[in-house]
């Protein structure tokens, strides 16, 4: 990429992006109560669009009250509290000429019970990481295996966090499918042994990600983006392939290409792996707006 491209707009739909700078999703453990993050970090976001930023991401915001939290100290967006405390920084925001995106995730069986209102750790099967949680230094605990109701829940989760989006002025959202938190956790055979509709083969393993995404569009207008994120890695057990191999990540791909969402966020060292491949479906979908961190 030369000077030139990292300063040059882009639009995707009605948007328009100043330029190719942006303030990655970053989990900060800022929230010392209710659930909203502390002044400064808020303030921070806005300096970054203020300073030239062209794309302001939140960190990821978890998406319900029982299960979903991985870290102490994290942000919701569900109460009436949660949305009031969002909308200055969604208007300061856009007034600094910046695309705001709130990120959402559920961290599955890296979840930290202790920090969870519900105490428990849900996965969609029996296993936990093989390291240690970094925070604890303590074995990540056994997961239960997500039931149809704990499935159905954790989809509203999403939905009614995009929602709360929605109120605080969001201009997008962004489903965190990555980085071997829960959706993550679905897709790949390294985390998921389930035998129902959820689990075996790709597609039955894609499904979680794909109820996510249409529960989510449901509630996000046209005029806002929907955005999903994916790794081929996790932040535990690092060195895994979430994916057997690049075919099986490209099928990921190309099924997300179909799904309604505006744009697929990645790492630029695999995107370099993407762009190295010959097939037009996955190419289209990277040239049609992929959100470099
Ligand atoms: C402290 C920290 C927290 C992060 N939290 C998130 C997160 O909440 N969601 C996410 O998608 N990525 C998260 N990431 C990954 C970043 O978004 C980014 O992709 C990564 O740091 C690579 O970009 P870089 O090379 O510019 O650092 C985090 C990274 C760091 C360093």
């Amino acid at each position: 990429m030369t000077e030139h491209d990292l300063f040059s707009p882009f639009r995707i739909k009605h948007f328009t992006f100043r330029n190719r700078i942006g303030v990655a999703p970053m989990t900060r453990m800022s929230s010392p109560a209710h659930s909203v993050p502390r002044q400064d970090v808020l303030d921070f976001l806005v300096r970054r669009a203020e300073n030239g930023a062209a794309i302001v991401y939140t960190e990821a915001l978890v998406t319900d009250y029982e299960s979903a939290q991985g870290y102490p100290g994290q942000a919701r967006l569900l109460t009436q509290r949660q949305i009031d405390a969002w909308k200055p920084v969604t208007e300061a925001l856009r007034r600094a000429g910046a695309v705001s995106i709130m990120q959402m995730f559920h961290c599955g069986r890296m979840a930290w019970p202790e920090v969870n209102p519900a105490g428990r750790s849900i996965a969609p099967s029996p296993l936990s990481p093989e390291s240690l949680n970094t925070l604890t230094g303590a074995p990540y605990p056994l997961p239960e295996t997500m039931s149809r109701f704990d499935i159905r829940h954790v989809i509203q989760g999403f939905a009614e966090t995009a929602r709360g989006a929605v109120e605080a002025g969001f201009d997008g959202i962004e489903v965190h499918g990555a980085h071997g938190y829960l959706i993550s956790q679905f897709l790949s055979a390294y985390s998921n042994q389930r035998t129902d509709a959820y689990g075996g083969s790709a597609e039955n393993r894609y499904r979680f990600a794909s109820e996510v995404i249409h529960a989510v569009r449901d509630v996000v207008p046209e005029d806002r983006l929907l955005t999903f994120r994916i790794s081929n890695w996790g932040i535990a057990d690092m060195e895994v392939s979430l994916f057997s191999g690049k075919d099986e990540y490209q099928g990921v791909i190309e099924r997300l290409s179909r799904e309604p969402i505006d744009a697929i966020s990645e790492l630029s060292m695999v995107i370099s792996a993407i762009r190295d491949c010959s097939d037009s479906a996955l190419q289209a979908t990277v040239a049609s707006g992929l959100l470099i961190s």
